[in-house]
């Protein structure tokens, strides 16, 4: 369905055509001054300059020949030279009509051309327990990836473990201090390994901070990680078991923490799925002459004429033959190129891994990993910081684990909504973990991705203001308004959206009428709080709609069912946003 602002367009581009102008004067574009219009268009002003005439004399006869068009209530050229439209009751309701008409997308085309664009998002670390960090990446990437598939693109999201480093090492060297009998350091052994994991997550979680410690003041551990991870790297029967055995016992815990997320993935690749692609690569990196050896490493310049500042060249083996983040980062490009042929992809990382991500993508496309047109996106993050400015930490000061953020904000919510009113622990617990979701994730998605936002508790679960638990609360309160009717009588079948009966009506249509527009909007820009602020936007208008208008009270049946029907639209143009940034609404609360 075509948006509302092109079709307002269209009729003022013919307006300056019929007066002899250029079509491209004939732009509109939504209102800055609400007070006295609802869309306008400045093209006359441009237009004066080239038809050497005053802006007003051609605002004059545009809005002349755009008057009695029925799409427009109003049309004033208002000196020096604006276009002020307001648009037809009538036309607005029908348009809304036909919104109605298309539950599932109410009225948002799908794009023409589908792409297939993976998604990297997520990117926890094996063995290390999950951290507010990995929220952002997780929180973003799943909103980019739901608003994508809304869309009508193939979106595969992709959660890239980080199951390749040192911490593999530590642990194992770990494991084999306090369990030296374990058959996986057996090095006579040739047999197979034991299904069963020689430790639980519990035990995984408190291995790894030890020997992370440990290997910061003992040397001659840290040497044995380093050798250790060496060894596993290098094919080492007994600690790939045990590598197996880590990785199984981690992804369950992630896949139980990211599901109380409501995040999934596609795919749960990891690091550690790149390195067989590792020496084809490079060998043909140095086969067609773009990597060559500086100062003992293999690099490939990326440095660019055009750079303001240094881009370093990127580095795709150390010294001593190893690989990197880099060389990683790389052969996931050639597997991801090889498996799905995506047109895009996105990657969802904190903005200080900018230069990093510029290095690796500039390698890519010189080296010919991606094809020309393959598009490379970083979609990089600010900090999630506490409310004294800096990074979000527990209270003791430590790094702030993802589940005990979780678990705490639950609570406050719980509490809050016991206060509120009585409910029955269970049904309270249930709700409470609904709402806050919607607080922890609108909280994070309604801050432009790039910009380092304060998580504020307090405010986040609030039920006032810009937050997710007021957007769930209006939903909630226009489900109940509809059960209510739907109690009371049936909806006549002739009942539909009517011209607005009042301004805070023809207010909530006109932020109705926004949705395909904003959809396409916050997908073209990956920019999820687009579709946050367009349902506060939302909210707010029908709460002050609501707050004016007697709608069980309402006398006129077809008045009263016309409402009805505007309230459902609204509610479902609500759910269909929360759907996209990630988080549901309860049925009461
Ligand atoms: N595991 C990394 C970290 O915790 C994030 C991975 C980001 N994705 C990537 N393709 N490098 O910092």
């Amino acid at each position: 369905m075509e948006k509302i602002l092109d079709l307002i367009g269209s009729k003022v581009v013919k307006a300056f055509q019929a007066n002899g102008y250029d079509e491209k004067y004939g732009k509109a574009t939504l209102s800055n001054r609400p007070d006295l219009c609802e869309y306008q268009c400045n093209g006359a002003m441009a237009a004066a300059k080239e038809y050497k005439c005053a802006p007003f004399m051609i605002s004059d006869k545009v809005a002349d020949s755009l008057k009695g068009n029925p799409m427009f209530e109003s049309v004033d050229s208002v000196k020096p030279g604006f276009l002020n439209l307001k648009l037809s009751a009538e036309y607005l309701a029908q348009y809304l009509r036909r919104m109605a008409e298309d539950p599932t997308r109410l009225g948002c085309d799908k794009c023409e051309n589908p792409k297939t664009i993976m998604i990297d998002y997520g990117g926890p670390n094996v063995a290390k327990p999950l951290h507010v960090g990995h929220l952002r990446s997780a929180i973003i990437g799943e909103s980019v990836k739901r608003i994508g598939t809304f869309m009508g693109h193939t979106m595969i999201g992709d959660v890239h473990l980080g199951d390749w480093g040192l911490q593999m090492g530590l642990i194992i060297t770990e494991l084999k201090e306090r369990k030296p009998d374990l058959v996986y350091f057996d090095e006579t052994y040739s047999g197979e390994y034991p299904q069963e994991a020689p430790f639980t997550i519990g035990e995984l979680e408190e291995i790894y901070p030890a020997a992370s410690a440990k290997s910061k003041e003992d040397d001659a551990y840290k040497e044995a990680a380093m050798q250790a991870t060496f060894e596993l790297q290098h094919g080492k029967g007994g600690y790939q078991a045990l590598l197996k055995h880590i990785l199984d016992v981690s992804v369950s815990d992630l896949k139980r923490n990211y599901e109380n997320l409501g995040v999934s993935f596609e795919l749960w690749k990891g690091e550690s799925d790149a390195q067989p692609y590792i020496p084809d690569m490079v060998e043909k990196m140095k086969k067609d002459g773009y990597a060559y050896i500086s100062e003992g490493a293999l690099v490939v310049d990326v440095k660019e004429d055009t750079d303001t500042k240094e881009i370093p060249p990127c580095m795709i083996l150390k010294s001593d033959g190893a690989s990197l983040y880099n060389t990683t980062d790389l052969a996931t490009i050639v597997w991801r190129m090889k498996d799905y042929q995506p047109d895009e992809i996105i990657y969802v990382v904190d903005k200080r891994q900018e230069l990093y991500f510029t290095q690796v993508f500039r390698c890519a496309r010189k080296t010919g990993l991606v094809k020309p047109e393959t598009e490379l996106k970083f979609l990089g993050f600010g900090t999630m910081n506490g409310k004294d400015g800096k990074p979000f930490k527990t209270r003791e000061g430590g790094v702030m684990r993802l589940e005990y953020l979780v678990s705490s904000i639950n609570e406050e919510m719980y509490q809050k909504i016991a206060d509120n009113h009585t409910v029955e622990e269970e049904e309270g617990r249930k709700t409470a973990k609904v709402v806050a979701l919607s607080a922890i994730k609108y909280g994070d998605l309604s801050n432009q991705a790039s910009k380092d936002y304060i998580f504020d508790v307090e405010r986040f679960t609030s039920f006032e203001g810009n937050t997710g638990p007021y957007i769930l609360y209006t939903i909630v309160r226009i489900k109940s308004i509809l059960k209510k009717y739907r109690a009371q009588k049936e909806l006549p079948q002739n009942a539909k959206i009517l011209a607005a009966h009042s301004h805070s009506e023809k207010a909530l249509m006109l932020e109705l009428c926004k949705f395909n527009g904003m959809m396409e909007a916050a997908f073209q820009e990956t920019a999820p709080h687009k579709v946050c602020a367009y349902i506060y936007d939302l909210a707010n208008a029908f709460n002050h709609f609501y707050h004016e208008t007697k709608i069980m009270a309402e006398q006129d049946e077809m008045v009263q069912a016309g409402y009805i029907c505007l309230l459902d639209l609204t509610r479902q143009a609500l759910e269909l946003c929360i759907e996209t940034l990630g988080f549901e609404a309860p049925e009461r609360m």
